[in-house]
Protein backbone atom coordinates (compact mmCIF):
# COMPACT_ATOMS: atom_id res chain seq x y z
CA UNK A 1 0.00 0.00 0.00
CA UNK A 2 1.35 3.85 -0.92
CA UNK A 3 0.26 6.82 0.45
CA UNK A 4 -1.61 7.68 -2.82
CA UNK A 5 -3.70 4.19 -2.86
CA UNK A 6 -5.09 5.24 0.95
CA UNK A 7 -5.86 8.77 0.04
CA UNK A 8 -7.97 7.50 -2.94
CA UNK A 9 -9.91 5.24 -0.69
CA UNK A 10 -10.22 8.05 2.24
CA UNK A 11 -11.32 10.90 -0.27
CA UNK A 12 -14.29 8.51 -0.94
CA UNK A 13 -16.10 7.93 2.05
CA UNK A 14 -14.36 10.26 4.40
CA UNK A 15 -15.68 14.05 5.75
CA UNK A 16 -12.08 15.37 7.53
CA UNK A 17 -12.12 17.03 11.16
CA UNK A 18 -11.99 20.67 11.08
CA UNK A 19 -10.91 20.43 7.70
CA UNK A 20 -12.28 22.07 4.82
CA UNK A 21 -12.51 19.29 2.26
CA UNK A 22 -11.90 21.17 -1.00
CA UNK A 23 -8.18 21.77 1.06
CA UNK A 24 -7.36 18.25 0.22
CA UNK A 25 -7.03 18.58 -3.54
CA UNK A 26 -3.77 20.71 -2.78
CA UNK A 27 -3.21 19.12 0.71
CA UNK A 28 -4.75 15.51 0.98
CA UNK A 29 -4.72 13.74 4.53
CA UNK A 30 -1.16 12.06 4.78
CA UNK A 31 -1.75 8.05 5.94
CA UNK A 32 -0.08 7.04 8.61
CA UNK A 33 1.10 3.63 9.16
CA UNK A 34 3.07 3.82 12.05
CA UNK A 35 3.90 5.48 14.88
CA UNK A 36 6.82 5.23 17.50
CA UNK A 37 8.24 7.50 20.28
CA UNK A 38 7.86 11.24 18.55
CA UNK A 39 7.68 9.61 15.08
CA UNK A 40 5.01 9.05 12.74
CA UNK A 41 5.77 7.43 9.41
CA UNK A 42 3.71 7.28 6.24
CA UNK A 43 3.13 4.66 4.19
CA UNK A 44 5.74 5.90 2.05
CA UNK A 45 8.58 6.01 4.58
CA UNK A 46 8.10 9.35 5.14
CA UNK A 47 8.67 10.39 9.24
CA UNK A 48 7.27 13.12 10.88
CA UNK A 49 8.02 14.59 14.51
CA UNK A 50 4.88 14.35 16.25
CA UNK A 51 5.50 18.18 17.63
CA UNK A 52 2.13 18.60 18.69
CA UNK A 53 1.34 15.51 20.12
CA UNK A 54 -1.48 14.71 17.62
CA UNK A 55 -3.61 17.54 18.87
CA UNK A 56 -2.12 18.07 22.32
CA UNK A 57 -2.95 14.28 23.56
CA UNK A 58 0.16 12.19 23.16
CA UNK A 59 2.54 12.06 26.22
CA UNK A 60 4.78 9.43 26.22
CA UNK A 61 5.44 9.12 22.26
CA UNK A 62 3.32 6.23 20.14
CA UNK A 63 3.58 3.00 20.68
CA UNK A 64 4.91 3.40 24.20
CA UNK A 65 5.29 -0.20 25.25
CA UNK A 66 4.27 0.03 29.16
CA UNK A 67 0.96 1.75 28.22
CA UNK A 68 0.84 -1.05 24.93
CA UNK A 69 1.40 -4.23 27.77
CA UNK A 70 -1.46 -2.31 30.19
CA UNK A 71 -4.12 -1.93 27.76
CA UNK A 72 -3.34 -5.63 26.31
CA UNK A 73 -3.65 -6.86 29.85
CA UNK A 74 -6.78 -4.89 29.87
CA UNK A 75 -7.88 -6.40 26.98
CA UNK A 76 -8.11 -10.34 28.45
CA UNK A 77 -9.84 -8.87 31.92
CA UNK A 78 -13.13 -6.63 30.76
CA UNK A 79 -13.43 -4.81 27.97
CA UNK A 80 -16.31 -2.45 28.48
CA UNK A 81 -19.43 -2.53 30.90
CA UNK A 82 -21.48 -0.13 31.74
CA UNK A 83 -20.89 2.33 34.60
CA UNK A 84 -24.71 3.05 35.61
CA UNK A 85 -25.20 -0.10 38.52
CA UNK A 86 -21.96 -1.80 37.79
CA UNK A 87 -18.60 -0.75 38.79
CA UNK A 88 -14.83 -1.85 37.69
CA UNK A 89 -11.34 -1.50 39.58
CA UNK A 90 -9.56 0.42 36.68
CA UNK A 91 -12.67 3.24 36.69
CA UNK A 92 -11.57 2.99 40.83
CA UNK A 93 -8.17 3.01 41.25
CA UNK A 94 -8.08 5.58 38.75
CA UNK A 95 -10.44 7.72 40.22
CA UNK A 96 -8.51 7.16 43.58
CA UNK A 97 -5.44 8.41 42.26
CA UNK A 98 -7.31 11.22 40.38
CA UNK A 99 -8.18 12.48 43.41
CA UNK A 100 -5.25 12.03 45.16
CA UNK A 101 -2.81 13.76 42.59
CA UNK A 102 -5.57 16.93 41.51
CA UNK A 103 -5.59 19.81 44.31
CA UNK A 104 -6.99 19.08 47.14
CA UNK A 105 -11.10 18.77 48.05
CA UNK A 106 -11.78 17.60 44.38
CA UNK A 107 -13.29 14.37 46.11
CA UNK A 108 -15.31 13.10 42.93
CA UNK A 109 -15.17 11.97 39.43
CA UNK A 110 -17.36 11.89 36.93
CA UNK A 111 -16.26 9.81 33.84
CA UNK A 112 -17.26 10.46 30.19
CA UNK A 113 -15.55 10.00 26.96
CA UNK A 114 -14.20 13.52 25.16
CA UNK A 115 -13.57 16.52 26.56
CA UNK A 116 -16.04 18.48 25.44
CA UNK A 117 -18.37 16.17 27.15
CA UNK A 118 -17.10 16.56 29.91
CA UNK A 119 -17.37 20.43 29.79
CA UNK A 120 -20.86 19.22 29.49
CA UNK A 121 -20.78 17.57 32.39
CA UNK A 122 -19.42 20.33 34.68
CA UNK A 123 -21.64 23.03 33.06
CA UNK A 124 -24.67 20.86 33.78
CA UNK A 125 -23.58 20.28 37.31
CA UNK A 126 -23.18 23.43 38.23
CA UNK A 127 -26.35 24.66 37.12
CA UNK A 128 -27.99 21.63 38.59
CA UNK A 129 -26.53 22.17 42.31
CA UNK A 130 -27.66 26.18 42.23
CA UNK A 131 -31.50 24.73 41.70
CA UNK A 132 -30.68 21.79 44.10
CA UNK A 133 -29.75 24.17 46.26
CA UNK A 134 -32.60 26.54 45.71
CA UNK A 135 -31.19 29.15 43.55
CA UNK A 136 -33.20 28.49 39.83
CA UNK A 137 -32.29 31.70 38.99
CA UNK A 138 -28.65 31.14 38.56
CA UNK A 139 -28.47 30.07 34.80
CA UNK A 140 -25.34 32.29 33.03
CA UNK A 141 -22.39 31.34 33.11
CA UNK A 142 -19.06 33.91 32.56
CA UNK A 143 -16.22 32.87 30.15
CA UNK A 144 -13.20 34.97 28.92
CA UNK A 145 -12.60 36.34 25.49
CA UNK A 146 -10.52 33.88 23.31
CA UNK A 147 -11.68 30.80 24.95
CA UNK A 148 -11.95 27.63 23.69
CA UNK A 149 -13.95 24.64 25.20
CA UNK A 150 -14.64 21.90 22.82
CA UNK A 151 -17.16 21.95 20.07
CA UNK A 152 -20.77 20.39 21.55
CA UNK A 153 -23.24 23.34 21.98
CA UNK A 154 -22.56 23.77 25.43
CA UNK A 155 -18.83 23.60 25.41
CA UNK A 156 -19.02 25.97 21.95
CA UNK A 157 -21.35 28.96 23.99
CA UNK A 158 -18.86 29.15 26.28
CA UNK A 159 -15.72 29.45 24.26
CA UNK A 160 -14.94 32.60 22.48
CA UNK A 161 -13.41 31.52 19.50
CA UNK A 162 -15.19 33.05 16.32
CA UNK A 163 -13.40 30.58 13.65
CA UNK A 164 -15.77 27.64 15.09
CA UNK A 165 -18.32 29.53 17.43
CA UNK A 166 -20.27 32.19 15.01
CA UNK A 167 -21.94 30.09 12.32
CA UNK A 168 -23.87 28.23 15.12
CA UNK A 169 -24.09 31.45 17.17
CA UNK A 170 -28.54 31.40 17.11
CA UNK A 171 -28.07 27.88 18.58
CA UNK A 172 -26.00 28.62 21.28
CA UNK A 173 -26.37 29.68 25.36
CA UNK A 174 -25.02 33.35 25.60
CA UNK A 175 -22.35 33.86 28.36
CA UNK A 176 -21.12 36.79 29.64
CA UNK A 177 -17.78 37.54 28.67
CA UNK A 178 -14.67 39.09 30.59
CA UNK A 179 -11.69 40.42 29.33
CA UNK A 180 -9.28 37.53 28.12
CA UNK A 181 -5.87 38.27 30.86
CA UNK A 182 -3.65 37.28 27.15
CA UNK A 183 -0.28 38.68 27.77
CA UNK A 184 0.04 39.11 24.39
CA UNK A 185 -1.69 42.60 24.51
CA UNK A 186 0.32 44.32 27.48
CA UNK A 187 0.95 47.50 27.00
CA UNK A 188 5.20 47.73 26.39
CA UNK A 189 7.59 48.04 29.37
CA UNK A 190 4.24 45.86 31.57
CA UNK A 191 5.18 42.28 32.93
CA UNK A 192 2.40 39.34 32.50
CA UNK A 193 1.84 39.67 36.27
CA UNK A 194 0.86 43.76 36.25
CA UNK A 195 -1.28 43.26 32.84
CA UNK A 196 -3.08 40.35 34.45
CA UNK A 197 -4.02 41.80 37.66
CA UNK A 198 -4.73 44.98 35.23
CA UNK A 199 -7.24 42.78 33.53
CA UNK A 200 -9.07 40.99 36.39
CA UNK A 201 -11.15 44.47 36.88
CA UNK A 202 -13.05 43.62 33.71
CA UNK A 203 -13.82 39.97 35.62
CA UNK A 204 -14.34 41.85 38.95
CA UNK A 205 -17.14 44.04 37.21
CA UNK A 206 -19.31 41.66 35.23
CA UNK A 207 -19.13 39.47 38.98
CA UNK A 208 -20.15 42.08 41.11
CA UNK A 209 -23.05 43.00 38.48
CA UNK A 210 -24.45 39.53 37.64
CA UNK A 211 -22.97 37.01 40.37
CA UNK A 212 -26.96 36.98 41.34
CA UNK A 213 -27.80 35.11 38.08
CA UNK A 214 -24.64 32.88 37.19
CA UNK A 215 -23.70 29.34 37.53
CA UNK A 216 -20.06 29.39 37.57
CA UNK A 217 -16.61 30.98 35.47
CA UNK A 218 -14.79 28.85 33.10
CA UNK A 219 -11.44 29.38 32.50
CA UNK A 220 -8.16 27.69 30.82
CA UNK A 221 -5.96 27.95 33.37
CA UNK A 222 -2.78 30.15 32.10
CA UNK A 223 -2.72 29.18 28.39
CA UNK A 224 -5.49 29.36 25.94
CA UNK A 225 -4.40 26.91 23.66
CA UNK A 226 -6.93 27.06 21.03
CA UNK A 227 -7.15 31.06 20.92
CA UNK A 228 -3.43 30.66 19.52
CA UNK A 229 -1.50 29.59 22.53
CA UNK A 230 -1.84 33.13 23.98
CA UNK A 231 -0.65 32.71 27.59
CA UNK A 232 -1.69 34.61 31.37
CA UNK A 233 -0.14 35.28 34.49
CA UNK A 234 -1.40 32.38 37.60
CA UNK A 235 -2.03 35.42 39.69
CA UNK A 236 -5.08 36.01 37.49
CA UNK A 237 -6.40 32.69 38.51
CA UNK A 238 -5.91 33.63 42.88
CA UNK A 239 -7.89 36.72 41.86
CA UNK A 240 -10.56 34.63 40.19
CA UNK A 241 -10.62 32.21 43.04
CA UNK A 242 -11.05 34.64 45.80
CA UNK A 243 -13.90 36.33 43.59
CA UNK A 244 -15.76 33.32 43.05
CA UNK A 245 -15.49 32.57 46.39
CA UNK A 246 -16.77 36.03 47.32
CA UNK A 247 -19.64 36.31 44.79
CA UNK A 248 -21.03 32.43 45.02
CA UNK A 249 -20.03 31.26 41.72
CA UNK A 250 -18.18 28.04 41.00
CA UNK A 251 -15.26 28.53 39.21
CA UNK A 252 -14.55 25.43 36.24
CA UNK A 253 -11.08 24.85 35.20
CA UNK A 254 -10.97 23.32 32.18
CA UNK A 255 -7.55 21.73 32.32
CA UNK A 256 -8.08 19.67 29.46
CA UNK A 257 -5.24 20.77 27.07
CA UNK A 258 -3.17 22.21 29.97
CA UNK A 259 -3.59 19.07 32.56
CA UNK A 260 -0.88 16.61 33.05
CA UNK A 261 1.85 18.48 32.88
CA UNK A 262 2.13 21.10 29.83
CA UNK A 263 1.91 24.54 31.66
CA UNK A 264 4.94 23.00 33.86
CA UNK A 265 3.55 21.72 37.09
CA UNK A 266 0.77 18.51 37.17
CA UNK A 267 -2.25 21.15 37.00
CA UNK A 268 -1.96 24.64 35.77
CA UNK A 269 -3.99 25.73 39.24
CA UNK A 270 -1.04 24.02 40.97
CA UNK A 271 1.05 27.70 39.96
CA UNK A 272 -2.02 30.05 41.60
CA UNK A 273 -0.63 31.62 44.31
CA UNK A 274 1.15 29.80 47.35
CA UNK A 275 -0.26 26.55 47.59
CA UNK A 276 -2.65 26.74 44.56
CA UNK A 277 -6.09 26.89 44.19
CA UNK A 278 -8.73 24.37 43.93
CA UNK A 279 -11.86 24.99 41.44
CA UNK A 280 -15.17 23.68 41.94
CA UNK A 281 -14.91 21.59 38.58
CA UNK A 282 -11.68 20.61 36.92
CA UNK A 283 -12.52 18.86 33.61
CA UNK A 284 -9.43 16.96 32.24
CA UNK A 285 -9.00 14.78 29.09
CA UNK A 286 -6.22 14.69 26.42
CA UNK A 287 -3.50 13.75 28.14
CA UNK A 288 -5.00 11.42 30.18
CA UNK A 289 -4.32 8.31 28.65
CA UNK A 290 -1.55 9.47 27.08
CA UNK A 291 -3.02 9.76 23.60
CA UNK A 292 -4.24 6.20 23.82
CA UNK A 293 -8.23 6.13 24.00
CA UNK A 294 -10.89 8.39 24.51
CA UNK A 295 -11.68 9.66 28.01
CA UNK A 296 -12.53 12.58 30.40
CA UNK A 297 -13.66 13.26 33.84
CA UNK A 298 -15.10 15.93 35.51
CA UNK A 299 -13.80 16.73 38.83
CA UNK A 300 -15.58 18.11 41.85
CA UNK A 301 -16.43 18.79 45.32
CA UNK A 302 -18.03 16.80 48.19
CA UNK A 303 -20.42 19.48 48.57
CA UNK A 304 -21.07 19.73 45.40
CA UNK A 305 -21.85 15.87 45.20
CA UNK A 306 -23.44 15.83 48.46
CA UNK A 307 -26.68 18.47 47.11
CA UNK A 308 -27.60 15.78 44.52
CA UNK A 309 -27.36 12.94 47.10
CA UNK A 310 -31.10 12.72 48.27
CA UNK A 311 -34.36 9.71 48.02
CA UNK A 312 -35.25 9.18 44.12
CA UNK A 313 -38.70 10.21 44.38
CA UNK A 314 -36.92 14.32 44.71
CA UNK A 315 -35.30 14.09 41.78
CA UNK A 316 -32.49 15.81 42.44
CA UNK A 317 -29.57 12.80 40.47
CA UNK A 318 -27.26 13.75 37.84
CA UNK A 319 -29.14 11.79 35.46
CA UNK A 320 -26.16 12.13 32.82
CA UNK A 321 -24.16 9.44 30.58
CA UNK A 322 -22.33 8.64 27.75
CA UNK A 323 -22.18 4.54 26.83
CA UNK A 324 -18.42 4.68 26.89
CA UNK A 325 -18.12 6.46 30.80
CA UNK A 326 -15.66 5.26 32.63
CA UNK A 327 -14.51 2.39 29.84
CA UNK A 328 -12.10 0.34 31.37
CA UNK A 329 -9.42 -0.01 28.50
CA UNK A 330 -9.56 3.71 28.55
CA UNK A 331 -9.24 3.29 32.81
CA UNK A 332 -6.20 1.14 32.05
CA UNK A 333 -4.25 3.58 30.06
CA UNK A 334 -4.42 6.58 31.84
CA UNK A 335 -3.36 4.63 34.97
CA UNK A 336 -0.04 3.22 32.81
CA UNK A 337 0.15 6.59 31.81
CA UNK A 338 0.16 7.98 35.73
CA UNK A 339 3.15 5.21 36.26
CA UNK A 340 5.10 6.49 33.53
CA UNK A 341 4.74 10.33 35.26
CA UNK A 342 6.06 8.39 38.54
CA UNK A 343 8.88 6.22 36.81
CA UNK A 344 10.20 9.07 34.59
CA UNK A 345 9.79 11.69 37.30
CA UNK A 346 8.26 13.65 34.36
CA UNK A 347 7.59 16.81 35.36
CA UNK A 348 11.33 18.02 36.53
CA UNK A 349 12.43 16.24 33.61
CA UNK A 350 10.88 18.30 31.38
CA UNK A 351 12.37 21.43 33.03
CA UNK A 352 15.32 20.26 30.92
CA UNK A 353 13.23 20.03 27.64
CA UNK A 354 11.10 23.17 28.18
CA UNK A 355 14.62 25.64 28.90
CA UNK A 356 15.60 23.97 25.45
CA UNK A 357 12.85 25.13 23.39
CA UNK A 358 13.68 28.69 25.01
CA UNK A 359 17.51 27.97 24.01
CA UNK A 360 16.18 26.57 20.97
CA UNK A 361 14.39 29.39 19.93
CA UNK A 362 15.62 32.40 21.29
CA UNK A 363 17.14 33.44 17.85
CA UNK A 364 14.04 33.96 16.61
CA UNK A 365 12.26 36.94 18.91
CA UNK A 366 14.22 39.25 16.60
CA UNK A 367 12.95 38.18 13.34
CA UNK A 368 12.10 40.96 11.51
CA UNK A 369 8.66 38.79 11.33
CA UNK A 370 7.64 37.55 14.93
CA UNK A 371 6.05 39.43 17.12
CA UNK A 372 6.43 37.32 20.09
CA UNK A 373 7.81 33.65 21.33
CA UNK A 374 5.96 32.79 24.43
CA UNK A 375 6.18 29.88 26.60
CA UNK A 376 4.50 28.17 29.38
CA UNK A 377 6.36 24.93 30.39
CA UNK A 378 6.34 22.61 27.89
CA UNK A 379 4.32 25.00 25.43
CA UNK A 380 5.83 27.01 23.53
CA UNK A 381 4.26 29.78 20.65
CA UNK A 382 5.64 31.66 17.89
CA UNK A 383 3.64 34.74 16.78
CA UNK A 384 4.15 35.56 12.79
CA UNK A 385 3.08 38.95 11.81
CA UNK A 386 2.98 41.50 9.04
CA UNK A 387 4.44 44.08 10.87
CA UNK A 388 6.86 43.43 14.17
CA UNK A 389 6.37 47.06 15.09
CA UNK A 390 2.90 47.64 14.81
CA UNK A 391 2.34 44.06 15.46
CA UNK A 392 -0.09 43.77 12.59
CA UNK A 393 -1.38 40.76 11.50
CA UNK A 394 -0.92 38.93 8.00
CA UNK A 395 -4.71 38.90 6.42
CA UNK A 396 -5.29 35.36 7.54
CA UNK A 397 -6.77 34.78 3.77
CA UNK A 398 -3.50 34.08 2.74
CA UNK A 399 -2.68 31.66 5.18
CA UNK A 400 0.98 31.71 5.80
CA UNK A 401 0.90 29.91 8.71
CA UNK A 402 -0.19 26.64 6.46
CA UNK A 403 3.00 27.66 4.44
CA UNK A 404 4.83 26.54 7.48
CA UNK A 405 3.45 23.31 7.84
CA UNK A 406 3.95 22.53 4.68
CA UNK A 407 7.85 23.17 4.94
CA UNK A 408 7.37 21.56 8.08
CA UNK A 409 6.39 18.22 6.16
CA UNK A 410 9.20 18.19 4.26
CA UNK A 411 11.89 18.57 6.45
CA UNK A 412 10.19 15.70 9.37
CA UNK A 413 8.36 17.70 11.12
CA UNK A 414 4.74 17.92 12.14
CA UNK A 415 4.04 21.62 12.77
CA UNK A 416 0.58 22.21 12.71
CA UNK A 417 -0.01 26.03 13.29
CA UNK A 418 -2.97 27.55 14.53
CA UNK A 419 -3.30 30.11 11.92
CA UNK A 420 -0.41 32.19 12.12
CA UNK A 421 0.91 31.01 15.40
CA UNK A 422 3.47 28.22 15.14
CA UNK A 423 4.04 25.79 18.11
CA UNK A 424 5.64 23.37 20.09
CA UNK A 425 3.99 21.02 22.15
CA UNK A 426 5.45 17.57 21.83
CA UNK A 427 5.47 14.58 23.83
CA UNK A 428 7.66 14.64 26.76
CA UNK A 429 10.10 11.45 24.93
CA UNK A 430 11.17 14.52 22.36
CA UNK A 431 15.28 14.68 22.24
CA UNK A 432 17.11 17.83 23.04
CA UNK A 433 18.28 17.40 19.40
CA UNK A 434 14.93 16.89 18.14
CA UNK A 435 13.49 20.29 19.94
CA UNK A 436 16.73 21.69 17.97
CA UNK A 437 15.72 20.73 14.55
CA UNK A 438 11.94 21.93 14.93
CA UNK A 439 13.59 25.54 15.88
CA UNK A 440 15.59 25.16 13.08
CA UNK A 441 12.24 23.98 10.54
CA UNK A 442 10.20 26.68 12.03
CA UNK A 443 12.42 29.63 11.56
CA UNK A 444 13.29 28.25 7.79
CA UNK A 445 9.47 27.89 7.28
CA UNK A 446 8.53 31.31 8.74
CA UNK A 447 11.83 32.44 6.36
CA UNK A 448 9.90 31.00 3.82
CA UNK A 449 6.22 31.64 4.93
CA UNK A 450 6.66 35.70 4.65
CA UNK A 451 9.11 35.84 1.53
CA UNK A 452 6.00 36.40 -0.85
C1 LIG B 1 -9.22 23.57 26.67
C2 LIG B 1 -10.03 22.58 25.88
N1 LIG B 1 -11.24 22.24 26.32
C3 LIG B 1 -12.00 21.33 25.66
C4 LIG B 1 -11.57 20.75 24.49
C5 LIG B 1 -12.45 19.77 23.77
O1 LIG B 1 -11.96 18.47 23.85
P1 LIG B 1 -12.41 17.40 22.76
O2 LIG B 1 -11.78 17.80 21.46
O3 LIG B 1 -11.89 16.09 23.28
O4 LIG B 1 -13.90 17.43 22.71
C6 LIG B 1 -10.31 21.10 23.99
C7 LIG B 1 -9.81 20.51 22.72
O5 LIG B 1 -8.90 20.97 22.10
C8 LIG B 1 -9.53 22.05 24.69
O6 LIG B 1 -8.32 22.45 24.24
Amino acid sequence: MTNQDLIARDLNVLWHPCTQMKDTQQLPPIPMRRGEGVWLEDFDGNRYIDAVSSWWVNIFGHANPAINARIKTQLDTIEHVMLAGFTHEPAVELAERLVDITPPGLDKVFYADNGSAAVEVALKMSFHYWRNTGHGEKTRFINLSNSYHGETLGALAVGDVSLYKKTYEPLLLKPLTARSPDCFHREPGMSWEEHSRLVFADMEALLAEHAHETCAVIVEPLLQCAGHMRMYHPVYLELLREACDRYNVHLIADEIATGFGRTGTLFACEQAGDNGITPDFMCLSKGITAGYLPMSVAMTTNEIYDAFYDEYENLTAFLHSHSYTGNPLACAAALATLDEFAARDQINANRVLSERMAQATAPLADHPNVAEVRQTGMVLAIEMVKNKASRTPFDWRERRGLRVYRHGLTRQSLLRPLGDTIYFMPPYVISPEQIDHLAEVAAEGIDHAVST
